[in-house]
């Protein structure tokens, strides 16, 4: 099996280091994150890293039970580069002092100042051209941090300071140890990405985690977890597990089937486009579950957005459970999770208690059916799973496809739910997202729908009065779904959308935008 050149980063638990794995990752440089308390000389020899990074964190080298890492990390003979906390553990492990505050503390932009001597971790970094006389040639950081280190470990020297750190960058460059005061993975560093880029070239990573050998091991890897037993995959046609499945098909052939549960919450024409990419474009075996009568039915009269939530999710595990069981043998479930659900994060207090967060997109069917988990993307961030999925060949137009709700239109229909007003939503949907392509904003645009209120309002057309519903567009801009902004469509477009859906769609006749942000709204209505 091909084995990735691999980075590791011990989290004392920054709440950015996340964002480290980030940056490695935009390198093609394999990393993982584990906890501090996870890591013992056992796992370092077994992990055997080209190089680690030790992130920030928020307690303080003083403390009791202060997080370390193993001190044989230091006899592995690999570049380690300390961030924050991380260098302050450094210093403190290998002979140096560290402080505490006492009205050196530093948090937000900072400016570092060039030593004297040429450090290979800074190459490039310093702006040559900038007149050393009047900005001194300093570059800007994003410092956060109580404790400061006063006195540098034996065989370290300084290669940069700050006014409040003047041991903002240093180095032992013969063991190729580097710590650093201030935080290059965030934005507010701006040429923070540059350090990193030195730091793995100085260790000797050849930047081979690319998607085309990602793609080849995880099918490799696939076949020795499965063999010739049987795989099934809940399809939403959502990028995820349209990813999962599609890699799996490659791995395993027929021996994986996918279940499609329609519930009659999707969007036009959704269904046929999801049954068609799969079971004609990729010949996957594909059980298409029209159970739209048992979910409409059940969700009769009911108008409390959380009732709705709780009958759908259940009915889903139903369905999906009814018709794995028709597939005779099968004994894993393939899921679309991601590395961000698995990552294992230090507590903020940085004790021992270890939070492990795993997302099970069918929530309690592995164990009631007793399949085992198949998951092929747990390593993947969410860009490189649609990167692979372009490997894999999948188009474009799919895999940028905004998000979709499981619960689908049922929480863009507030109040009752009827199947008239889901046609009309679906069509006016349509139109609105029509729209947004032929304006070409799709992309700028982090997830739209319409939702359909429970209001009706009188209108007059031709010479004729309506009495129709009300439609509420939304749009906006986003990076995870957790925070959001409306987006700022022009008056042109609204006024555009809004004749066209009225015009095109009846049973519509006035259209509201939401210009709420999230918080205080939600981007769902319900
Ligand atoms: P909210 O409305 O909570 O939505 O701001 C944030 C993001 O999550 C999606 N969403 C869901 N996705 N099952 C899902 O798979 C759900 O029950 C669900 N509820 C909301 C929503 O579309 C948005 O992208």
């Amino acid at each position: 099996m091909t084995q990735h050149d691999r980075l590791l980063i011990i989290d004392f638990g920054s709440q950015v280091t996340q964002l480290i794995a980030r940056r490695l990752r935009e390198l093609n440089v394999y990393c993982e994150i584990h906890p501090f308390n996870r890591v013992d000389d056992d796992f370092l020899r077994a992990f055997a890293p080209k190089a680690v990074i030790f992130s920030g964190g928020p307690s303080s080298v003083f403390s009791e039970g202060a997080p370390m890492p193993p001190a044989s990390v230091f006899d592995l003979g690999v570049p380690i580069l300390g961030i924050c906390y991380g260098q302050q553990v450094m210093m403190h492990c290998l002979g140096g002092r560290v402080e505490r505050g006492h009205g050196t503390a530093e948090f937000g932009r900072a400016f570092v100042s060039p030593g004297r001597e040429r450090l290979d971790l800074l190459d490039g970094w310093f702006d040559p051209d900038r007149d050393p006389d009047r900005d001194g040639g300093r570059e800007q950081v994003w410092m956060s941090h109580g404790d400061h280190v006063s006195a540098i470990a034996p065989g370290f020297k300084v290669y940069g300071t700050s006014p409040n750190a003047p041991f903002a960058i240093t180095a032992d460059p013969s063991r190729h140890f580097y710590a650093v005061q201030f935080h290059p993975e965030v934005h507010h560093t701006p040429k923070g990405a540059k350090l990193y880029e030195n730091f793995v070239r100085i260790a000797g990573f050849t930047g081979d985690w690319t998607m085309d050998a990602y793609r080849d091991e995880a099918i490799r890897k696939i076949r020795d977890q499965v063999g010739d037993r049987k795989v099934i995959c809940g399809l939403s046609g959502g990028v995820d597990s349209s990813v999962a499945a599609v890699l799996l098909h490659e791995a395993i052939g027929d021996n994986l089937t996918c279940v499609f549960v329609d519930h009659g919450l999707l969007r036009l024409g959704e269904a046929e486009q999801v049954v068609t990419m799969f079971r004609d474009h990729y010949n996957i075996p594909l059980i298409h579950a029209d159970e739209s009568d048992l979910f409409l039915g059940a969700l009769e009269g009911v108008s409390d957005p959380e009732t709705k939530r709780k009958i759908i999710g259940k009915l889903f595990i139903d369905v999906f459970q009814k018709y794995a069981d028709e597939i005779e043998g099968a004994e894993f479930l393939a899921q679309g999770t991601l590395y961000p659900d698995v990552i294992e994060s230090v507590s903020f207090s940085g004790g021992p208690s270890v939070t492990i967060k795993s997302h099970h997109n069918v929530g309690g069917l592995p164990e009631k059916m007793g399949l085992k988990l198949v998951e092929p993307l747990r390593e993947l961030f969410k860009d490189e799973v649609r990167a692979l999925g372009r490997e894999l060949g999948l188009p474009d137009s799919f895999i940028g496809r905004h998000p979709f709700p499981g619960p689908g239109l049922a929480i863009r229909c507030p109040g009752e739910i009827t199947r008239d007003k889901l046609d009309i939503l679906r069509k006016a949907d349509a139109v609105y997202i029509d729209q947004i392509r032929r304006h070409g904003l799709y992309d700028a645009i982090w997830q739209a729908f319409a939702a359909i209120l429970p209001m009706r309002t009188v209108g007059v057309m031709g010479d004729g009065r309506t009495y129709d519903y009300a439609l509420a567009l939304r749009a906006v801009t986003s990076v995870d779904g957790m925070t959001a902004d409306y987006y700022p469509f022009s008056h042109d477009f609204l006024g555009e959308t809004a004749t066209r859906i009225i015009n095109e769609v009846p049973g519509i006749n006035r259209v509201f935008y939401d210009c709420t942000s999230k918080p205080p709204g939600t981007i769902e209505l319900e």
